[in-house]
């Protein structure tokens, strides 16, 4: 293998859940420019056309399939659709998220729970089962499940999601040790406090933002592009014989 093929991803199927925008747009440019043929997914396939345009405009490929991940038909149905379409799965970036609540870990109402528990936990869970049920058939794959930072360290307001963040680290780990000999990788990476929608709330108030860049080494709060060289990496060639790891990206401020 020639050093600049490392993270050649040319004719690789990758399918990117929550690609509309933010983090998961991010990935699918990336994946798209380093030659994957991309598959964009989020509950409204409207949502996406923007980035698969951009994708394409790049001289890239794209698809978009809607999906809502906390949905086991809507699963199932995503990726009898990758069969149909396209005969393989190379790459899974698990990446869609939600967080519907803040509040004390007293105060959980159960339909914020199961809302929480069936997206990050349950969704990323049957996300990662089609998928490696689908590479085990085609001789590998990789599959990259975007967790964050509140896995290892649950924080004040977001216990349940904290605690949906830390099962799919450890369903990452029970993924990668029964799969591995298929030659499946799974991944994850665990993102800090980084510049969305999602986290718009957490960095909205001055006060509030140089509190966090203050307590980040690197002194600034995250874009989406930085979690995208880790998922390229992961993707590629680059990482083949990591499986089952967690990769913090977060300024060095859990460090
Ligand atoms: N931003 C941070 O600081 C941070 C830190 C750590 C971890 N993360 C994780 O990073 C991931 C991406 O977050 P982000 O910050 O990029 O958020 P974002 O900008 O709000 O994007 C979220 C994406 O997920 C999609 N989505 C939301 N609910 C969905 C559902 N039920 N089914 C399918 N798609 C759904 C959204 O599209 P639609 O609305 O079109 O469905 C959108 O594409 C999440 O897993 C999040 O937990 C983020």
């Amino acid at each position: 293998m020639k050093a600049d093929d490392l993270f050649d991803l040319t004719g690789r199927v990758a399918l990117v859940t929550g690609a509309s925008r933010g983090i998961g747009a991010a990935i699918a440019m990336t994946l798209a420019r380093y030659g994957a043929r991309v598959l964009l997914s989020s509950r409204r396939a409207s949502g996406c056309d923007g980035v698969a345009e951009a994708i394409r405009a790049a001289g890239g490929e794209a698809h978009v399939q809607a999906c809502h991940a906390g949905d086991l038909a809507q699963i199932e149905a995503l990726h009898a659709w990758v069969g149909e379409r396209f005969g393989r799965l190379d790459v899974l970036v698990n990446n869609a998220g939600t967080n519907p609540m803040y509040g004390s870990v007293l105060e959980a109402d159960p339909a914020g729970f199961a809302k929480t528990v069936d997206v990050n936990f349950r969704g990323y869970w049957f996300m990662c089962q089609h998928a490696a049920r689908r590479m085990q058939g085609q001789g590998g794959g990789s599959i990259i499940n975007i967790a964050s930072v509140a896995a290892l360290h649950p924080m004040d307001g977001i216990g349940v999601y904290g605690a949906t963040k830390a099962a799919a680290v450890n369903l990452t780990q029970a993924f990668a040790r029964e799969c591995g000999p298929a030659q499946v990788r799974v991944n994850a990476i665990l993102p800090g406090l980084i510049n969305t929608r999602f986290a718009a709330a957490l960095q909205s108030e001055p006060a509030q933002r140089s509190r966090v860049i203050e307590a980040t080494p690197l002194r600034r709060i995250g874009e989406p592009e930085d979690i995208a060289g880790a998922a390229l990496y992961f993707a590629s060639d680059a990482s083949r014989h990591t499986t089952g790891a967690t990769l913090r990206i977060d300024g060095g401020m859990y460090a």
